[in-house]
This record gives structure tokens, sequence and C-alpha cells, in this order.
């Protein structure tokens, strides 16, 4: 059974849903599932935009054989070469040997290692950046891409219509499930969360890179009517689309979407957690409610490092393991420091019975390994759980943050 939309008069999106993935890249947990979005230009010749992971393979075929009806697929154009888009491109060749695959150097290498598309020789058509190619009525030029999210990647603009078909960039997890469009879905309210996580978590890294391609297209904006995204829903040019290039911009220049406070606690026995608990309800006393709690031990990290791209201000609270850091609050500082995260204000608190040394570690790691992170005076020290003293630390800690939040 056919499952397809039509995004334009001749373009189709064929692509699949995937809901039985729990683990993107076997990583991140995706509860609302994933799209693997592909499209299918009818012009003078048909042209497949980019294929779907394996898993949604058998869907895929049936899409495109109901699309074409009988046409000759005549081009497989490969934005992207990661497998959850290029492994279904040999199932594609084999039901379709008159294709010829569009694609850049890096990409064609890629292919051939990850054993794809190993039959290709004389059907391979090579482009590099600003080169343009006519499919009949509709002409497209191709913009290199690299790292956003490999070094192959790359977008490509249909210069007839205004379609960016825009690989990774603009994507999110959540399946779209029948949806095509992102002002079909209740995008801020349910979608946000999961795009940031996506985004930060897949390419936070590349940064610069992200600001490279958001320039450019800045540069022809006038000219983008639609952006097609290898994952979740389609963005026409409108307002909503300019809010999410916005959020783009700030998560790949590092900067809080909001000022919030984002606490995160490792406790062992609930001693640290009563004292995160008490720090909360002392910000919600002084009136400022726009934080969040989470427990590392229990919250998967993809989440943690979404929500420290939202907030500008951090709380960190760990107790002290084997002389160190708590091993998941650990792992959390090295994938702030893996995604290039910086920019961010954060307060400590330890926690250690006869030698806390978290704090130090905490405060060395963010000033020594990571960019830009400035670490708020008045750290909270407890010994075992909260007394007297660390009462009037986290009073202090309170005033300090609301302070820095600029809410006096
Ligand atoms: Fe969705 Fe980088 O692949």
């Amino acid at each position: 059974m056919h499952c397809v939309r039509k995004v334009t008069d001749d373009l189709y999106w064929v692509g699949a849903n995937e809901h039985r993935l729990h683990l993107f890249e076997n990583i991140h947990p995706i509860p609302r599932g994933v799209s693997y979005n592909s499209y299918l230009l009818l012009d003078e010749k048909t042209v497949l935009f980019d294929t779907v992971d394996w898993a949604g393979c058998r869907q895929f075929l049936e899409n495109i054989e109901y699309v074409l009806d009988g046409r000759p697929l005549d081009y497989l154009l490969i934005n992207h070469l990661e497998p959850d888009h290029a492994g279904s491109i040999d199932e594609i060749l084999i039901r379709h040997p008159e294709t010829s695959i569009i694609s850049n150097e890096k990409a064609f290498m890629l292919m051939h290692q990850f054993g794809f598309h190993i039959d290709g020789e004389g059907r391979d058509i090579e482009v590099k950046e600003g080169d343009t190619f006519s499919f009949g009525a509709h002409n497209v030029t191709f913009v290199s891409a690299p790292m956003v999210h490999w070094p192959e990647a790359m977008v490509t603009l249909d210069l007839t219509n205004g379609v960016l078909f825009s690989a990774d960039a603009f994507g999110t997890f959540g399946a779209i499930d029948g949806h095509l469009f992102a002002d079909e879905v209740p995008f801020q309210e349910e979608w946000l969360d999961d795009a940031r996580r996506y985004l930060t978590n897949i390419v936070g890294k590349y940064g610069p890179h992200i600001q490279r391609l958001l320039g450019i297209a800045a540069s022809v904006l006038d000219k983008i009517k639609i952006v097609c995204p290898l994952h979740g829903p389609v963005w026409r040019a409108d307002e909503n689309l300019l809010w999410f290039i916005d959020k783009y911009d700030k998560w790949s220049k590092y900067e809080p979407e909001e000022k919030g406070v984002l606490i995160v606690y490792a406790s062992m026995y609930g001693n640290t957690e009563a004292a995160v608990m008490a720090l909360a309800s002392k910000l919600s006393q002084r009136g400022h409610n726009n934080y969040k709690v989470y427990d590392v031990s229990s919250t998967h990290v993809s989440y943690l490092i979404s929500e420290t791209f939202k907030y500008s201000h951090i709380v960190l609270a760990s107790v002290t393991y084997n002389l160190g850091v708590y091993p998941p609050m650990l792992d959390y500082l090295h994938d702030m420091k893996a995604l290039n995260l910086q920019k961010r204000t954060v307060a400590v608190i330890e926690n250690g019975s006869w030698a806390p040394k978290s704090g130090d570690l905490i405060e060395a790691f963010l000033n020594n390994e990571m960019k830009e992170m400035t670490v708020l005076s008045g750290r909270v020290t407890i010994n075992s759980s909260v007394n007297e003293s660390a009462e009037r630390e986290l009073e202090e800690l309170a005033d300090t943050l609301v302070e820095s939040l600029g809410e006096e």
C-alpha cells in the first residue's frame, strides 16, 4: 500500500516513517519515531532525491512505483550519504537499472566504502558546488554543506519552483505519520524540543558550518518557497520558517533561547537531590519559575544536551564518587564539550561525606576544557546532607542566580 503526499504539483514525498527503532544512530532515544524523507520529481526526467533507511525500504519502493506509474526513474540525486538516507540505493538500482546517480566526489567515495551502488560504473554523474542541472522544466543548483552533517553533505535548490532540498538541515526527530507540512502539526508546542534535540546532538558540534549554510540560505531567501529536509515535516516559506531559522541561528551560535535555569543533579541517596529541590523552591519563592530539574542518572544525555542549548544558566549538582565526579555527570560534561557547547553561566553544588572533590573538578572542566563558560561565585558544599551552613549557601546561590538572570 502506498503512502505519499504531494509537496507541489509535480513533487511527491515518497519517504517512510519509523516507529520500531528505539535508538537513532543506536544512541538517541526516539519515542516519537522518525521519518526518512525522500522526494520524487516528475519532470521531463524523473528524479528521486535521496533514499531511506533500509528499515523503511519496502514502503519506500511501493511509494516510488505508485508515483512513477510505469515511467522509468532517470536520476537518483544523493544529497547525503549517511545510511539512514542512503541505505536503499542498491534496492533502487536493482529495480531501476536505467537510473543515473547524481552526487559529489566525496559522496561517491563513501558510497563505495559502505558498499552501496557497487555496480555503479558508467552511470555516476559527479557535480560540485555551483553546478546547475536541468531535468526539463526544473533547473537545480548544488551547494555543499560540509559537516551538516557529514563532509559530503550538500543541499540542492530547485531554481524553478524554489524548493530547497536541505538534507539533514531543518530536520527533526518525530515520525510525521501522514502529515507533511510543519504548519499541519503543533510544531512549537510538540515538536520544537525534539527538533532541538536532533540538531544539537547530531550536528551541535558544527555550529560554524551551520552558520555558513544559513548565510548562503539568507542570500537566496527570497527564492526559497519550500524547504524539504530529510527528517520531519516540510517547511513552507512563511513566518514559521523564519522562526525556525532563528532557532537554528541561536543553536549554531551557541546562544541560549531563553533566560532560565537548567538544574542537573547527581544524587546517590537523595541528599544532593534534596539540596537541588530546596534551591528550586527558593528560585520559585523569588518569582523565578523558568527552570527545569533533571536527575542525570535517569535522563538520557541527549535530552540534557537539548535543554543545555535552550537555557542561559545551568546548575550542576554532583556527589563525589571515587574522588571524582559522579560518572553520569562526567559523561554529560564530556558530551557538552564534544558538542562544542559554550557561553553559559554555571553554578556548582558539590557533595562529599569525607573528601568533597566534585566541585573543584567540575569547575576545572568548565574553565579549562570548555569555551566561554562563566562559573558563578558561591559554590555550595554539602557534607553528606544539607545542614544550616549549606542551607545559607543555597539561599545565597538563589540570590546570585536571580541577580545573574537580571531578575532582582
Ligand atoms: Fe539523517 Fe546525517 O543523516
